[in-house]
């Protein structure tokens, strides 16, 4: 089996910096040694030097940090067309901008061709992992799932359920997805690296009955996600009260559905009760985090004082293309201003966990990636710390770790990804 070794300045974290704040390695002359795929060793290249193979070529990268890949929680694949699209808030931004884009999911040309894009896009941003939405269209999952295999990511996505509030293209059937849905858990669930996502996507475009059918497929199925949307827009919610009268908030209709467990993923939870921080929290279900998309929409501030304190699992998405960049170092910039306006000081440490280990947790695959553990797939970035003159100049004077991450995170973006590492090959170079 041939062995591969990386040297280059290496971090990565160990656990939650909320749990214990040491739980990081960093090691200024670091080596990363690879063997079929996963993680060998990890150290400073001082110890492990000495421990190689004498036919191993060393990849040395100077002035390079190598990390692990990036994990974005909550993005949509269909939506690469309409980033940066103006003046509207989500309900009026669905209709106006989305659903227009999403019918064109229809053509499997067009599927194909923007699965393609959307999988480099993510490569060439750092990021190895991701829960995506498809449109309701199979042959969206079916493209963006082959497009994965490929590159042999481990990534999670979903065929969107949708019933009502779209256009009638935008609309499943009789019998309101159930068909494709299981069709496509056969399929891709499980296969190599990938795994599947039963994808409402969100209150209001589902009938109770289709909630329902969603809520027994999940039964059926109980190592699939569920990946929706929850509490990202105040009118939203109104909306949702309105249609289910019956509900006591935004998150008893999925629970009354049986929506809502530990392979549970909501979007955004922007404006969210106590009750429902202590629900969420309780089922073990997870928060992904949107602060660009949050901003740009106008949708409003996360709290994520509140979400600690009930301790409540959450992760950073980019929810392209309400979100308005791939890059999860600009989503760890926007989550740092969100904090910021909400009198929380986000440290470099939290941002990185939150973008990695973090976001692998919300995604239940912390056992295969997320840091550099022994025996772990070897999902890594290296970045270029003198991306810029300027990333190069404000580096050099971070002397200490979390300041030169801190900097990394503010001024960093798709430029200072050098090379994206999935399973040990190299899938991106700059
Ligand atoms: N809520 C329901 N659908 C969407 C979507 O496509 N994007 C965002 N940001 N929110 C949603
Ligand atoms: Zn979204």
């Amino acid at each position: 089996m041939r062995q591969y070794a990386y040297r280059a300045q290496i971090f990565h974290l160990l656990d939650d910096p909320q749990h214990d704040a040491e739980a990081f390695q960093y090691f200024k002359d670091g080596l990363l040694i690879v063997e079929d795929g996963h993680v060998k060793a990890v150290g400073s290249f001082r110890r492990l030097a000495k421990t190689l193979r004498a036919s191993t070529k060393i990849n040395h990268y100077k002035n390079h940090l190598i990390m692990p890949g990036f994990i974005d929680t909550h993005i949509h694949f269909p939506q690469v067309d309409i980033i940066g699209s103006y003046g509207r808030q989500l309900l009026d931004w669905l209709q106006d901008y989305t659903f227009p884009a999403e019918l064109a999911f229809k053509d499997s040309k067009v599927c194909v061709e923007t699965a393609r894009f959307f999988v480099k896009e993510l490569l060439r941003n750092g990021t190895t992992s991701a829960l995506v939405f498809g449109t309701v269209h199979e042959g969206s999952a079916d493209a963006l799932f082959a497009e994965a295999q490929k590159k042999n990511m481990r990534l999670i996505a979903g065929k969107v359920l949708m019933d009502r509030g779209a256009p009638k293209g935008l609309l499943d059937g009789k019998d309101l997805g159930r068909a494709a849905t299981k069709r496509l858990i056969k399929k891709w669930h499980g296969r190599g690296r990938l795994g599947y996502a039963i994808t409402p996507r969100f209150a209001p475009t589902s009938t109770p009955e289709q909630l329902a059918m969603a809520g027994v497929l999940k039964a059926e199925n109980p190592s699939v996600h569920v990946h929706t949307h929850m509490c990202e827009n105040k009118d939203e919610i109104k909306y949702v009260g309105e249609l289910f009268p019956d509900s006591t908030d935004y998150l008893d209709v999925y629970e009354k559905h049986g929506l809502v467990g530990d392979k549970t993923v909501l979007a955004h939870g922007v404006h969210m009760s106590a009750s429902m921080c202590k629900r969420v929290s309780a089922n073990g279900a997870a928060i992904s985090l949107c602060p660009t998309s949050n901003m740009f929409i106008g949708s409003g501030l996360f709290n994520l004082s509140q979400l600690r304190r009930h301790k409540v699992r959450h992760a950073l998405g980019t929810d392209i293309g309400g979100g308005t960049s791939f890059s999860m170092l600009m989503t760890m910039n926007a989550a740092y201003s969100v904090c910021q306006l909400r009198d929380l000081s986000l440290s470099s440490m939290d941002a990185f966990y939150m973008a990695t280990l973090g976001g692998a947790k919300v995604l239940g695959m912390d056992k295969y990636v997320g840091n550099f553990e022994l025996g772990k797939e070897a999902d890594f970035v290296v970045m270029d710390l003198k991306a810029t003159p300027l990333i190069a100049r404000r580096l050099k004077i971070a002397k200490r770790l979390k300041a030169l991450l801190f900097a990394i995170m503010i001024l960093g973006d798709d430029r200072m990804i050098a090379e994206t590492f999935v399973m040990g090959r190299s899938v991106y170079k700059k």
